[in-house]
């Protein structure tokens, strides 16, 4: 097992789609600028969903289109979240290389975000993955509301299992396993990891965690002494989805990556350039953020000085 955390950033992405304050794209760039220079290895910068849906991701196309262009040859990747085929094509049409797609395993949430059935959402998946392996593009699809939904309550383990499995079975790079409202808990969390994990391989998985009851951090150790190398996560710990109440932010990328520290793991991330993007991610939003790590951090950075390069 690997002694490094690969970062999935989703701070541009599941960070603004639910903010009330609408984000030039300039600010926008600025804010993927400042997430590469901290040394974040893959960044999902936006989303080609319906502009009225979310109208905070309506500059997809131009977000993904620069971005491509800005870091051609950095080590970094951009992912853009596709949801239906037309989402594909504008992706495609913007030079995204890499993509997510999502499938809830609840039937009440799939009908609130997409209006879909997962019958349905599974359909266009297989066509999705299908043309992202013909197109070269890689291809990640998240397993939404994995543990707990917002409109159903707790989901069947047994169901989500099987869900994962399936969307497994489409052919795709990397399965996110998703705590979409931040209700999940740590032994499930690392139950279903692992049980996943013996179809998919530890390698090919990753988890998407919502601090919403404050066990982000928590469910994250489980996810990670399962043997899961990938982690979403959020700088200032941004986030949530305007299609499922409750959902407060990700899990901050620096409390992830103090967590790593902690443990000897690396991540890649400057902890110190990272604090800037929190910084300017705080003045986009226009209100406090942060993670958990952010108060005690600013009173004793001195003391660790070794942290600043994870
Ligand atoms: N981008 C832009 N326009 C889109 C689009 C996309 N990805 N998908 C559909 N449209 C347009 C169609 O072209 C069509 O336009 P027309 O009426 O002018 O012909 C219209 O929207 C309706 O198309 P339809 O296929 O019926 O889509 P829909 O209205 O059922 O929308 C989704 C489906 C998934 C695109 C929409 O529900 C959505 O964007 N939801 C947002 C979910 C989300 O972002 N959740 C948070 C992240 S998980
Ligand atoms: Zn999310």
């Amino acid at each position: 097992m690997t002694n490094y955390i690969h970062i999935y950033e989703v701070g541009p992405r599941d960070g603004l789609q639910n903010e009330a304050t609408h984000v030039p794209t300039e600010q926008k760039l600025r804010l993927i600028e400042g997430l590469v220079a901290a040394g974040l290895p893959t960044i999902e910068a936006t989303s080609f969903v319906h502009p009225k849906a979310v109208p905070q991701m309506a500059d997809a196309d131009e977000v993904m289109a620069s971005v491509t262009g800005n870091y051609a040859g950095d080590r970094v990747s951009f992912v853009g979240l596709v949801l239906n085929e037309k989402g594909y094509d504008r992706a495609l049409a913007a030079g995204a290389r890499r993509m997510a797609y999502g499938i809830a395993v609840s039937e009440t949430f799939s009908q609130r975000n997409t209006r879909m059935s997962t019958a349905e959402a599974f359909a266009i998946g297989q066509r999705l993955a299908a043309r992202a392996r013909a197109d070269g593009i890689w291809f990640r699809v998240y397993l939404m509301t994995a543990w707990v939904c917002p409109f159903e309550g707790p989901v069947n383990q047994r169901k989500a299992l099987a869900y994962a499995r399936r969307v497994w079975d489409l052919g795709i790079d990397e399965l996110a396993l998703s705590d979409t409202i931040g209700h999940a808990d740590p032994l499930r969390v690392g139950q279903l990891v692992e049980q996943t994990a013996r179809h998919t391989g530890m390698e090919n998985l990753a988890v998407h965690l919502h601090d919403t009851q404050v066990l982000g951090l928590a469910n994250a150790t489980a996810a990670l002494s399962a043997g899961v190398r990938i982690f979403d996560s959020s700088v200032g710990g941004l986030g949530g989805c305007p299609f499922a109440p409750g959902a407060a932010g990700n899990l901050a990328t620096e409390d992830l990556v103090f967590l790593a520290y902690k443990m000897g793991l690396g991540t890649g991330v400057d902890f110190n350039r990272l604090w800037d993007v929190v910084e300017l991610a705080e003045q986009m939003v226009q209100r406090p953020i942060g993670g958990r790590i952010r108060d005690w951090w600013e009173a004793h950075a001195d003391e660790e000085p070794q942290i600043a390069m994870l």
